[in-house]
């Protein structure tokens, strides 16, 4: 039981949010009943139903905050952080980023337009992707946005582009720079067994290509080492990687002068999570950085890098109602909730662990009891905690699921035809709808019943 107890008691790091697992509003009701963002959860769920997402303003601008600061702190006046929108991609996300200065990465023409439309600038966006399609690429070069090379494919239709337009276009370039990393093997993307960037091996072949274009101006190079990292030392070891590929391209004539590191910084799912704060990671990148351009004598280029989850991830909770028990005697007892794995397919996925907490009683007092919390969609593994702690609790209560905010929403299904859930904005006890409740009907406006199909009933 201390576990549970001890992450709502803990000390907020109000500095750099995904070392808490509770957003940095958290508090406890006169009621002795969960709030956040000075909003009363039971109250919402009455209003806006369950299941329910809900991001936490304040957590959310903290997090941005933590990045600009850090890098003016070890950087001065040549840094963007860039949020990885990926983590979770909306019209509201991406103008919270952009109003506190962000960039923002984008990996897909939806995502591309959900920034534009969200206010973020043209030239502040980047677009990755391992296999872009011509529309997209095409996209991007016509509205300014800076395209991150990956393979020879994009490079030709870039070089062709760029032709047809007769225009230059600056482009940067992404590598693996082979540097391993303990996380998870699906989030593992630094290696050289990657299907993301060009092996270090080929780029002096790729630097002699792009010299022989001719509008293609190699400007930056991007490196990618993975997610939910919490070591600090492969991103140590990138700055002289990094060093060493500027120096290579100089020799073909490019000059670098942007580089970016991507993102990475793991957070605070449970107790057992010992993240770095995002002081201490921009502080090693940095350092590492500045550390081999004086060595190998080469001017600071612009530091960029690319955070997602612990921009967005504390910000984010998840609010199920309990329906079914299921007690098998002497083995387990199931507590299904209204929503699972197409919500949230991370511990499906990756056997994520969470924290959670019932909202009328998030101290878990009086408790003994251990419970297996189930989605509601119809596979054996939409389990979202395979033992957890909880007071008593009983069918029409409410769970709160903690650090929910990053690649929940914005790798949710219809699975099971189930409609994706509300999410709010929370600040100052107040709420907002941030994206809408999808409705069983809404998920039937693709179907197509051939004409032949109709006339047949
Ligand atoms: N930049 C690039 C090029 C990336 O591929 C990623 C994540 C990021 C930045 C942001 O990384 P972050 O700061 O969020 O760690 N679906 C997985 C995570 C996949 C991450 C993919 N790339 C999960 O749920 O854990």
């Amino acid at each position: 039981m201390k576990e549970q107890e001890s992450f709502l008691k803990e000390k907020i790091d109000f500095k750099s949010p995904n070392r808490n697992i509770v957003p940095i509003t958290t508090s406890i009701g006169r009621d002795g009943k969960l709030f956040v963002g000075g909003c009363s959860i039971e109250e919402l769920v009455k209003k806006y139903d369950s299941p329910l997402y809900i991001l936490d303003e304040k957590t959310l601008r903290s997090s941005c905050r933590a990045y600009k600061l850090a890098l003016e702190k070890y950087y001065p006046g040549k840094s963007l952080p860039i949020y990885a929108s990926k983590a979770n991609s909306s019209i509201f996300m991406s103008n919270l980023v952009s109003s506190e200065g962000l960039g923002l990465d984008a990996v897909s023409e939806g995502e591309l337009l959900t920034a534009l439309k969200g206010g973020v600038q043209n030239e502040k966006i980047v677009f990755h992707g391992n296999n872009k399609s011509d529309k997209e690429i095409e996209f991007a070069v016509r509205n300014n946005i800076n395209v991150i090379v990956d393979n020879d494919y994009d490079l030709e239709r870039l070089d062709e582009l760029s032709n047809r337009f007769s225009r230059d276009l600056e482009i940067m370039i992404r590598f693996t720079p082979g540097i391993e990393c303990h996380t998870h093997e699906y989030i593992r993307t630094g290696s050289f067994d990657s299907k993301f960037g060009f092996g270090i091996e080929y780029l002096n072949t790729l630097f002699a290509k792009i010299s022989n274009t001719k509008h293609l101006k190699l400007k930056g190079i991007h490196a990618h080492i993975g997610s939910q990292i919490f070591e600090l030392e492969p991103h140590k070891d990138l700055g002289e990687i990094m060093a060493n590929v500027i120096l290579e391209a100089k020799k073909f004539g490019h000059e670098i002068k942007k580089l970016n590191v991507g993102g990475g910084l793991g957070i605070k799912y449970t107790e057992n999570d010992d993240p770095p704060s995002i002081d201490e990671w921009v502080k090693t990148i940095a350092t590492s950085v500045v550390k081999a351009c004086r060595k190998h004598n080469l001017d600071l280029p612009k530091l960029m890098c690319e955070p997602g989850r612990s921009i967005v991830s504390t910000a984010g909770i998840t609010i199920y109602k309990i329906g079914a028990f299921k007690e098998i005697p002497g083995i387990r007892t199931y507590l299904s909730v209204d929503g699972g794995m197409s919500d949230n397919p991370r511990p499906i996925t990756y056997q994520s662990n969470y924290s959670a907490c019932l909202v009328s009683n998030p101290f878990n007092t009086n408790s003994k009891n251990k419970y297996t919390i189930a989605g509601k969609h119809c596979e054996s593994g939409d389990v979202l905690f395979k033992e957890i702690e909880l007071a008593d609790c009983k069918t029409g209560d409410l769970i709160c699921v903690f650090g929910t905010g990053a690649y929940n929403y914005s790798m949710s299904s219809n699975y099971n035809r189930i409609p994706r859930p509300a999410a709010l904005l929370v600040s100052d006890g107040e709420a907002e709808i941030i994206q809408k409740r999808e409705s069983p009907l809404d998920l039937l406006k693709y179907d197509v019943l051939p004409d032949r199909f109709i006339k047949q009933n």
